[in-house]
């Protein structure tokens, strides 16, 4: 299949694009550079850059480069930064997938696999977190993912789209290539071993949870597991809205973290603990039965050594990260 892959110089679209590429598929990049890196998209890919909110450049792109579907990751990602800026994530999240739907509809392309997030659901959601649990965002990059989602679920029958919506727990880990590289970086375990390379100490953003040991819990997913889980996702033929959890289905706080951390990469890491930080879900843990039951998808680097291995193998193979 030709599959544009929006935000395919990303952390998590270069590795999309690898399996794609592994899996016989002609992926092309769609890609405006702001936050992603050329570096990380391999020579034989075709990259359009733009952004995302040029529907006329979408349009044409998917008309020339005679696109089958698309997998859209572009959009704004950290938490914290949704709470003092939301203006610029319902541009971009919603707007730009909008424009997104737009080209597709002009254009007749029907599949589109979507980033969602745990950060849909609620904080007083059972858990583990099922994908009919309650939604319930607790900052307005989790809100702008929920109104995507809801504007698919009117958009997709009345034009025939197939659109499947990845509820993304947390991405980590990295594969032999294509590593985490943000900038400004707020990811915990990226931070956790930048502060190993660094022999810094480590920030803990809030002590005082309800959890097993104060700091909040998280479900970690290899990127490469969750790559695998949009290739399936491209298989689906079922017009409307299918919604899937893509996580581990294990909890690991952020002191567990750490501590792993210090076992991988044999530093120290002091803790230097801080206040609760804005936006915060206490705890985050999944279960993706529906996916594996669906799809057959299962996770298979996602346990906590081989996150932080994978991730520090490719911070010592890549020491400036993309910047060659
Ligand atoms: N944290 C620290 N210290 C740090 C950085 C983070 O204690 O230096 C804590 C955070 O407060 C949070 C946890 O580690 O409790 C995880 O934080 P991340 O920033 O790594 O990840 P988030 O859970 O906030 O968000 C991520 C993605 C979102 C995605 C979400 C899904 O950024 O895009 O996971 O759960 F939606």
């Amino acid at each position: 299949m030709r599959i544009l892959v929006t935000g395919g110089a990303g952390y998590i679209g270069s590795v999309i694009v690898e399996e794609l590429l592994r899996a016989g598929h002609t992926p092309i990049v769609y890609d405006s550079f702001l936050t992603g890196h050329r570096a990380a998209v391999p020579a034989e890919v075709a990259i359009v850059a733009g952004d995302i909110r040029d529907t006329a450049l979408l349009t044409r792109t998917l008309a020339e480069e005679r696109i089958e579907a698309v997998i859209h990751l572009v959009g704004l990602i950290e938490v914290g930064l949704s709470v003092t800026n939301p203006a610029a994530f319902f541009e971009t999240n919603v707007g730009g997938t909008m424009s997104v739907v737009r080209a597709m509809i002009e254009t007749d392309v029907k599949r589109l696999v979507f980033s969602s997030s745990a950060a849909v659901y609620a904080e007083d959601a059972p858990l583990p977190l099922r994908e009919d649990a309650p939604t319930g965002p607790t900052s307005a990059y989790g809100a702008s993912k929920l109104m995507v989602e809801q504007l698919l679920g009117w958009v997709a029958p009345a034009h025939g789209l197939i659109c499947t919506s990845l509820r993304y727990f947390n991405a980590a880990g990295a594969t032999a290539r294509n590593g985490e590289a943000h900038a400004p970086e707020t990811h915990l375990m990226p931070l956790v071993l930048r502060a190993a390379e660094r022999d810094e100490s480590v920030s803990i953003f809030g002590t005082d949870y309800p959890t097993v040991d104060g700091t909040c819990v998280r479900d970690y997913i290899h990127v490469r597991d969750l790559a695998s889980a949009h290739l399936l996702a491209l298989e689906l033929s079922a017009p409307g809205v299918t919604i899937y959890n893509v996580g581990s289905g294990t909890g690991y706080s952020v002191r567990q973290v750490i501590e792993m951390a210090r076992a991988v990469t044999g530093r120290a890491l002091p803790i230097s603990e801080r206040p609760r930080r804005g936006g915060d879900q206490y705890a985050t843990v999944a279960t993706s039965e529906r996916i594996t039951r669906e799809l057959g998808w299962r996770p298979q680097q996602s346990d906590l050594r081989t996150l932080l291995a994978t991730a520090w193998a490719w911070r010592q193979a890549h020491p400036n990260g993309y910047a060659e």
